[in-house]
């Protein structure tokens, strides 16, 4: 397949009655379909900041999104869902997925990109169900102080890189370290992100050197990292691949 995929999104936004800025706007949810489409098209000005030795392994994903024009009955729709809940923040138990649990019920994951967007609790920035997950909570969640680049959005999660990362792993992507805890054993199933000890934070500086991976060192600089939003700009080839191969595979219903 060269052509781009148009994958549809729905956005729940699921925010307390007494703390309206949970109740994130539409051009804040904008903002944020504005990066996607930016960073998985290689259509971000940042990857001018790649360095020079990775310069040919950033990758076109050729996934684009749209909020989708239609509901589930065919409906028309701004692709964006409000929804009033008496739980002041959410965890990593899928609450938020839920109407009777205070969140929001999914549109048929096989059609839609669910996208959660709410408090989270603990420092979370955000979180998301692999590929051959339950159906009922498929998609991503993200804090709705990291969503977009506008409104609550926050530094330094304010250029809207989680919903990137988060969208990631939706499709398949492991973080670039393969969360070994250092060991240097485990990697992402990609060949061509160097074997890395552990995620980074905040804006390293290359090279950042472990696993015996100079002289370039770590790829930092990569949505599947842990760094700041400023600090995060490429996905590879081999990972845009994996992607695609989830999106021929697990995810094909997006396809049709
Ligand atoms: N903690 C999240 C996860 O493991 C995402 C981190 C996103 N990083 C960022 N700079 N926005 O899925
Ligand atoms: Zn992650
Ligand atoms: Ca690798």
């Amino acid at each position: 397949r060269t052509e781009v995929v148009t994958l549809p999104v729905v956005v729940h936004v699921v925010h307390h009655s007494k703390i309206p800025e949970q109740n994130i706007s539409d051009q804040q949810i904008h903002s944020q379909l504005a990066v996607l489409n930016r960073d998985f098209r290689a259509a971000n000005p940042d990857t001018s900041k790649v360095p020079e030795a990775w310069k040919s392994l950033v990758a076109d994903a050729r996934v684009e999104f749209r909020l989708a024009d239609r509901d589930p009955f065919g409906k028309p729709t701004d692709g964006i869902i409000r929804v009033e809940t008496d739980e002041r923040s959410f965890g990593t138990d899928d609450a938020v997925k839920a109407g009777a649990t205070g969140g929001a019920d999914p549109w048929p994951g096989d059609q839609y990109l669910n996208i959660w967007v709410c408090q989270l609790r603990g420092g979370l920035l955000g979180y998301a169900q692999f590929p051959g997950g339950p159906p009922q909570t498929d998609g991503v969640v993200v804090l709705h102080s990291a969503f977009g680049t506008t409104g609550t959005a926050a530094h330094p999660f304010d250029g809207g890189r989680t919903a990137t990362h988060e969208i990631g792993h939706w499709l398949d992507l492991f973080h670039i370290w393969g969360d070994d805890d250092g060991a240097c054993s485990n990697g992402d199933r990609v060949a061509d992100t160097p074997n890395q000890a552990d995620g980074n934070t905040g804006t390293p500086v290359f090279p950042h050197i472990s696993c015996d991976n100079g002289p370039n060192g770590d790829m930092f600089m990569n949505y599947m990292d842990y760094v700041d939003d400023s600090a995060m700009f490429m996905f590879t080839r081999g990972q845009s691949e994996r992607m695609n191969a989830c999106l021929e595979g697990a995810r094909a219903s997006f396809l049709v």
